[in-house]
């Protein structure tokens, strides 16, 4: 008998995925066994799609708009993201030289770094992250280099530090503000100096400003585009999943130099040849039509924040900051690890299993994210309470035995 043997290629063995669907996944299973779980694992708003949005996609297949578009997007789309940086940020970007629409932020990330990374590149990214930037970076044969967030620094990067981290070798600077998974959001002077760093030692920073408009306590965003001299060295990442809870259809962009533009459209068309067509309608019309259901969400975060912080605050031997954007809260519990022996990871597991609550495991997002996990308050003020009541009832079990 032949037996055909085959290997899988050591950058994908090593491609790390989004360990987020792998808990849901356990947590559906455990589901099916008939435990009730509060899910405050997942990232995803879980408010609908507001109406006009999802009309104006019907609308555009009923006029058959069903074929592909150019491969970073159709014009109008583009014309649409290029207005919205002049507004928010006072920037002139040329919808035909500088906006690319993608499939989702996620792909947005991957072609970038495929796009400008060379093999040996170091790519400086904050950990615990989004972990596409890791993953893409390392696939594109580049060194991945974690700036560690933690508590003590309010998981915010910082020049004084990145600093000592540059090499002859670093070509990228990733910065994700508001934060994802600690919930941060960026002080106008860390900003201000990681990019005057990156200017002066001729780096691009990738700003994933995904989480942009969902920042609270009347809190300012920063971005580097409003302090770079010039934004050629500055690669904006953004999308629609959180801001207008559009999660599967699939949109982001990206605003990039001239001179690499074209290499990443290149990425993008043996990609994915285009965005969906009628989901780019659909995206029009988010960014044209009315914002109040943007700003509605983020007040609705805001008081689930407020409860996150409540319930949290009653349990001991947890280490937190109150989250200032995003929807997450970055809780240390190394103190109950350390108590029952196990990893994060575990943890999360058992609390599914014995306490039927979900929350994702630190590591998740990377080594340094271990003895954390991250609460998402994307679900209603009824399950935020009842799921971190049932990890106070764990905590204190473990804690009193
Ligand atoms: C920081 C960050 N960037 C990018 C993304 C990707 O979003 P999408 O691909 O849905 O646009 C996510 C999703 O969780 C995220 O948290």
């Amino acid at each position: 008998m032949v037996v055909e043997s085959f290997s899988i290629p050591s950058r994908i063995v090593n491609l790390r995925a989004e360990a987020a669907f792998t808990v849901l996944e356990k947590a559906k299973l455990a589901e099916r066994k008939g435990i009730d779980v509060v899910h405050l694992e997942i990232g995803e708003p879980d408010f609908d799609t507001p109406r006009h949005i999802k009309e104006a996609a019907i609308e555009a297949l009923r006029r058959n708009e069903t074929h592909y578009t150019p491969t970073p997007g159709m014009p109008e789309l583009r014309e649409a993201v290029a207005e919205y940086l002049r507004e928010v940020y006072g920037v002139d970007f040329d919808w035909k030289d500088n906006i690319a629409i993608t499939v989702g932020a996620k792909q947005a990330v991957f072609a970038v770094m495929l796009s400008i990374l060379e093999e040996g590149d170091e790519v400086i990214y904050p950990e615990p992250g989004y972990p596409a930037y890791s993953s893409a970076a390392a696939y594109a044969g580049a060194r991945t280099i974690p700036y560690r967030l933690t508590i003590d620094n309010g998981f915010s990067m910082k020049a004084e530090k990145l600093s000592e981290m540059i090499t002859p070798k670093t070509k990228i600077i990733v910065l994700n503000s508001p934060n994802n998974p600690c919930g941060s959001v960026m002080p106008s002077q860390d900003v201000k100096e990681i990019v005057e760093l990156a200017e002066d030692h001729k780096l691009y920073i990738l700003s994933d400003e995904i989480y942009r408009p969902i920042i609270f306590d009347d809190l300012q965003h920063y971005s580097p585009l409003n302090y770079a001299s010039h934004t050629d060295r500055v690669i904006l990442v953004d999308g629609f999943s959180k801001r207008y809870a559009m999660t599967g259809w699939r949109l982001g962009y990206v605003a990039i130099s001239k001179e690499i533009y074209p290499y990443l459209v290149k990425v993008l068309n043996i990609m994915t040849s285009c965005p969906v067509s009628f989901a780019q309608r659909a995206a029009v019309a988010a960014l044209r039509g009315p914002q109040e259901p943007v700003y509605d969400m983020v007040r609705e975060y805001e008081k689930r924040r407020d409860v996150v912080v409540e319930e949290l605050s009653k349990i001991q031997g947890l280490r937190f900051i109150k989250p200032t954007g995003a929807f997450y809260a970055f809780v240390d519990v190394s103190h109950i690890l350390g108590k029952i022996g196990k990893s994060s990871e575990e943890f999360v597991l058992d609390l599914i299993e014995n306490y039927g609550v979900a929350f994702l495991h630190g590591t998740a997002m990377g080594d340094y994210g271990e003895g954390y996990i991250r609460i998402s308050f994307a679900n209603s003020v009824d399950n935020i309470r009842r799921g971190i009541r049932r990890l106070k009832q764990a905590v204190e079990e473990i804690m009193g035995e």
